[in-house]
């Protein structure tokens, strides 16, 4: 029997947004985590210039994979080698490969609960077993040292994400080192999911490879690149899995796109225009934070990078799914049901993405403030 996999809820929740706006309204995207912006102006340029040139085969950059290596000495100190460094089409084939290359069917691989919601669902698809960890608010929503050591049997394996969607949290550079250290003393595989890095509110983030040179690491154009519909990120691999990452890689997916590849490589040179998206993001947390209080929405965990809230909604509703939809249809503000990203408590909670313009997301909250104010609470019993 195939695993069941459950969908992806923000989809239902985008389709009905974009029946709203087929009807004449105007929607307010907070439901993807993604830039609105596009990718760099001179990310673009070399596109269009390759598009006349290039023949477009199957094709591997090496000069973005030394690009990327030189990135991880540049930022975090630690040397790769470009042969180290596998190009996937997105986090979400990076996570693929990961997982099978680690772990055999039946294996067991903790992760955060909340969490994004492909880490379960890949596992689950792969065969391997999903191990969830209750990450509350005390925790700040992330995985410890602690819980993981605590795990009897060990799992096999072990996926964090710093920062986390959907809360956008951090682990600490001394925790991040703590949990490294447990896993390799207990035979856990870490996977580290580092798709937000760069978008940080508290300073740098450490990689995994600082402490944890066998870790296998994600990351991706989506996010930081503000690129996530050209289909391209990464995977760093330890030297013994570089053989076996390539050959799921070439059978499963062969090589991602030769233009997201060009335009990559020039996106690396544009860091005064992707700074400019962080600094967007960071007025609309500012924003989003300072206006929470007025939603009534008093139980968040400020984000320290990624561009979302987590907000508990359970003095409102007991069906996030319902809740967001009800939210869409009647103020025109698209947002992410907690189901998604929690199967257990999610149902108490909502995503809101500011990763869009500040002119929105003051439009969105206008729009949010009387909604919210006149939403009825929901009776103790029914908070049961
Ligand atoms: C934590 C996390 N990992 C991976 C992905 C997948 O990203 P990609 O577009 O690179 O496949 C996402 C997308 O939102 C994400 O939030």
């Amino acid at each position: 029997m195939p695993a069941d996999i459950q969908p992806f809820h923000a989809i239902a929740i985008a389709l009905l947004a974009n029946e709203l706006k087929r009807q004449g309204r105007t929607v307010i995207h907070m439901e993807f985590g993604q830039p609105s912006t596009g990718a760099p102006a001179a990310a673009l340029a070399v596109a269009h210039r390759v598009l006349d040139s290039d023949p477009m085969g199957y094709w591997e950059n090496p000069a973005l994979k030394a690009r990327i290596a030189r990135h991880y000495a540049e930022l975090h100190g630690v040397e790769i080698s470009p042969e180290r460094i596998l190009l996937t089409c997105g986090a979400s084939p990076a996570l693929v490969l990961a997982i099978s290359c680690l772990f055999a069917p039946g294996a067991t691989v903790a992760v955060a609960r909340p969490g994004y919601v492909a880490y379960r669902n890949t596992l689950r698809a792969l065969h391997v077993e999903p191990l969830e960890l209750d990450c509350g608010e005390a925790e700040r929503f992330q995985v410890t040292a602690a819980a993981v050591a605590a795990l009897d049997p060990a799992p096999n394996g072990l996926i964090i994400a710093s920062p986390a969607n959907p809360t956008g949290t951090v682990i600490a550079a001394d925790e991040l080192a703590a949990i490294a250290r447990v896993c390799s003393e207990r035979g856990i595989s870490l996977v580290s999911d580092e798709i937000y890095h760069g978008i940080s509110y508290v300073g740098p983030v450490a990689s995994a490879l600082t402490v944890d040179p066998q870790a296998l690491v994600i990351n991706s154009f989506s996010k930081y690149f503000s690129m996530a519909g050209w289909r391209l990120g990464w995977l760093v691999v330890p030297g013994d899995l570089v053989g076996p990452a390539r050959a799921r890689m070439g059978n499963l997916f062969l090589t991602p796109p030769s233009l997201a590849q060009h335009a990559a490589l020039a996106a690396f040179d544009c860091r005064d225009e992707l700074e400019g998206h962080i600094a967007t993001y960071a007025r609309n947390r500012k924003l989003m934070l300072a206006s929470m209080e007025a939603l009534g929405l008093r139980q968040i965990a400020p984000p320290d990078g990624a561009f979302y809230i987590y907000a508990d909604v359970g003095h409102l509703t007991r069906d996030s799914l319902g809740f967001c939809r009800r939210m869409l249809e009647e103020t025109g503000v698209a947002t992410a049901p907690g189901l998604d990203f929690d199967p257990v408590h999610g149902n108490r909670f909502i995503r809101f993405s500011f990763a869009v313009s500040t002119e929105l997301v003051e439009e969105g909250l206008a729009r949010l403030k009387p909604w919210f104010a006149a939403q009825p609470l929901i009776s103790d019993a029914a908070r049961e």
